[in-house]
């Protein structure tokens, strides 16, 4: 999708209209002197329409929460792939474990999601990672694959390889706790070499996520199998989230 490192702000159920408006300005004017990184932006649904007014013309891109399949339909709550398309999303988050866990998702669902994006042309950001027991019954590399596994295959489907990989550790997530640098790169290089082996393609950029902040993210930027930050807390203040913009561009 991209050549750059990415600082993905992901903005949860955050900000409407107005909030959106004042941040997503602060964001294209952070922007506009980046030489290799790209800052992405994921507001809820209501304020997507502003955040595409906003951030026309800029290197800013943004795109959504969560993706539907159908084109249209009886399904209550969700969004079709062409109606993010009509507000020009890039990009569409998948499997994030706020969903997985929270809401229930399985692993089926969000493959049926990550198709029916990556088919429509919507590129994915596509979240894996493990909950606290299953890092401590040392049971990560499975769990990772076995969360990849549906994904490979809806690449070799479709052939669209318009996707970002993000690792997110569910115990780091809004939790202050940031994975050991030893962990985070450990869970990188296995991510890539599977890849590699279930698909005898590149591996996407991986983004880490999960408690990313102006204190940690230069030791974790500097790591070679990091391609970027998804980033949820510290996405919502301009100041935090412009250090992490400042830090990728030192990197
Ligand atoms: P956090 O969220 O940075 O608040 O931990 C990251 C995410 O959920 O993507």
């Amino acid at each position: 999708m991209t050549e750059h490192k990415l600082v993905v702000g992901n903005w949860k159920m955050n900000l409407g209209i107005s909030k959106a408006r004042e941040l997503a300005e602060k964001v294209v004017k952070l922007s506009s002197d980046l030489k290799q990184t790209e800052a992405w932006i994921a507001p809820v649904f209501t304020s997507l329409a502003t955040v595409a007014e906003v951030t026309k013309g800029s290197s800013v891109k943004y795109g959504a929460q969560n993706v539907h399949w159908a084109d249209s339909g009886a399904f209550t709550g969700e969004i079709s792939p062409s109606m993010l398309q009509e507000l020009g999303c890039s990009f569409a988050i998948v499997g994030h474990s706020e969903r997985r866990h929270i809401f229930l998702e399985t692993d089926e669902l969000i493959s049926k999601r990550a198709e029916g994006a990556l088919k429509a042309g919507i590129g994915l950001i596509y979240c894996i990672g493990e909950t606290l027991p299953v890092r401590e019954n040392g049971q990560t590399n499975e769990l990772l694959a076995s969360q990849l596994e549906p994904l490979v295959k809806v690449v070799e489907e479709t052939g669209v390889k318009d996707l970002v990989l993000a690792y997110e550790p569910v115990w780091a997530i809004g939790t202050g706790k940031v994975a050991t640098i030893g962990e985070i790169e450990q869970a990188h290089s296995f991510i890539q070499e599977h890849w590699k082996n279930k698909t005898n393609l590149d591996c996407p950029l991986i983004l880490y996520g999960g408690s990313v902040s102006p204190d940690n993210y230069a030791e974790i930027v500097a790591l070679e199998q990091v391609g970027g930050a998804l980033v949820g807390g510290a996405s919502l203040v301009a100041e935090k989230f412009s250090t992490l913009l400042t830090i990728s561009e030192q990197r």
